[in-house]
């Protein structure tokens, strides 16, 4: 069988590309990858005290580095970090060689799963105003996805279900 070009999942912390890539993944039978764990794995210390130890350009260093080295395979599915996308070298090779699906959701939804959870150092510290404009300026640039799925009225499955269509449909 022809390889099929890499499904790559976009979008803000908290739009589930990590547990939606997981089922994804087992679904179709092809390999999963997690760019934040990679990080982590190579590095040995969570993504929060990466940011604490050694700052952010450091980490988005490593990011792009690994981000680069997975998106460079044939079928699979990765998940990208929240500000993968945004990084133009990225940008451009999920553009060239993946399908690239935007997991997007209300504003509303995505601060609230930031405020409840404890991992994302980006924004600690943040006002929801600032998170907003952070998530507005962000919006423009996932805009340029392959694909935008609008997730607020979809259960997980019907995502994952939509994704596996566009994939399966798609000659590649
Ligand atoms: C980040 C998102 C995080 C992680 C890091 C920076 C971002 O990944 O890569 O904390 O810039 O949005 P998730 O989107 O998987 O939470």
């Amino acid at each position: 069988m022809k390889s099929k070009k890499n499904i790559v999942l976009i979008g803000m912390m908290g739009s589930g590309k990590s547990s939606i890539g997981k089922i994804l993944s087992k679904k179709l039978n092809i390999n999963f990858v997690d760019i934040d764990r990679k990080i982590e794995e190579v590095e040995t210390i969570n993504i929060s005290d990466i940011f604490k130890k050694y700052g952010e350009e450091y980490f988005r260093n490593i990011e792009e580095k690994l981000s680069l080295k997975y998106l460079n395979s044939d079928s699979s599915v990765i998940s990208l970090g929240g500000g993968g996308f945004i990084n133009p070298s990225i940008r451009k090779f999920c553009k060239k060689r993946c399908l690239s699906f935007w997991l997007n959701w209300k504003n509303e939804t995505i601060i609230k799963r930031i405020f409840r959870s404890k991992k994302r150092p980006l924004v600690m510290g943040l006002s929801e105003n600032q998170i907003n404009n952070l998530i507005r300026e962000r919006s423009k640039i996932y805009e340029l996805s392959d694909y935008k799925i609008n997730c607020d009225k979809l259960d997980k499955a019907q995502i994952i279900n939509k994704i596996i269509d566009i994939y399966e449909n798609k000659k590649n």
